[in-house]
């Protein structure tokens, strides 16, 4: 496998990419080109970590004219660009009557044309240089259902249906396509998924973040397409494989007894704030 000196990673400023672009720097001496829309948190990050080994760029992945500018820079760095990390995503916890997207469907697809996009351009770019490595950070709702998510779990659907196809395209170009599936993890998706910013809404934190991480990375060496990166990850997907009717008897009980619970607390919340103005 080709050594990996230079990395994109998207969505760097919090949860999973914040600690891919730590451990990319610090394990594997990769220079990496952060993105997401805080700056303050990416210059945060690439100051706690070696002088010029992590660029910042901050903006919004929908928009076009923006995966532009990342993408030039992108390859603009010196030896060019080896490896893309697909990272940024943002969960929506709600039923689906409430759904924003549903009510909005051009800001959901917006969200997914630009991990579409930027694969697009890192295929046509590393397929001319006959190499580098496309990783889709997507999950195990790529693969299963769970109520009250369901507009984001038909993305990641469809970040599945992406790598799987690719993957042929990319056949003997050198250039290697794969994804990684995390379960719960620990991170600031809970409190964004669900709208009330910081905090989980009683929602249990998921597997320590580092881990996670560490176990993805290393599939960097590895030739597999799809990567489950912990064991708990790993059992549900079997569970629903094997036994279907035990696990739709565990997630119809998890979730209603956590998620739901929490949507209706935040949901009095924020009726109490506006009660309060
Ligand atoms: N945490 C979990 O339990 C879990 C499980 C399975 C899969 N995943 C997947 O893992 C990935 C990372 O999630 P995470 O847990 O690390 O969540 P997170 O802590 O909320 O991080 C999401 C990142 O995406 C960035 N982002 C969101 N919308 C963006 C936009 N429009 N433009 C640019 N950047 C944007 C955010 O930065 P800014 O807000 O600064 O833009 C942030 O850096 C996601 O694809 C998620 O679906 C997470």
């Amino acid at each position: 496998m080709p050594r990996i000196a230079h990395a994109l990673v998207t969505g760097a400023s919090s949860g999973l990419g914040r600690e891919m672009v730590r451990q990319l720097v610090q394990d594997r001496g990769v220079t990496v080109l952060a993105t997401a829309r805080r700056l303050d948190r990416l210059e945060q990050l690439a100051a706690e970590l070696p002088p010029g080994r992590v660029h910042v760029l901050a903006g919004n992945l929908i928009d076009t004219g923006f995966r532009e500018q990342l993408w030039q820079q992108a390859i603009d760095l010196p030896g060019g660009l080896d490896l893309l990390i697909n990272q940024r995503g943002c969960g929506q916890l709600r039923r689906i009557r409430r759904s924003r997207s549903t009510r909005n469907p051009s800001d959901h697809r917006a969200q997914r044309d630009g991990t579409d996009d930027l694969s697009q351009k890192a295929s046509r770019y590393m397929r001319a240089r006959h190499s580098g490595q496309i990783l889709q950070i997507f999950s195990v709702l790529g693969f299963v259902g769970i109520p009250y998510s369901a507009v984001y779990v038909a993305s990641k659907h469809a970040v599945n249906g992406l790598v799987k196809s690719l993957k042929y395209e990319l056949r003997e170009t050198g250039v290697r396509i794969w994804a990684a599936c995390p379960g719960r993890t620990a991170s600031e998706f809970t409190s964004t998924a669900l709208g009330v910013g910081g905090g989980q809404g009683g929602i249990p934190t998921g597997e320590p973040t580092v881990r996670v991480v560490r176990a993805i990375l290393r599939g960097l060496d590895g030739r597999g397409t799809f990567l489950v990166p912990s064991w708990t990850a790993w059992a549900g997907l079997k569970v629903a494989e094997w036994c279907p009717p035990l696990y739709d008897w565990f997630v119809a009980r998890w979730a209603t007894r956590h998620v739901g619970s929490a949507l209706g607390r935040t949901r009095r919340e924020r009726n109490q704030i506006a009660g309060d103005r």
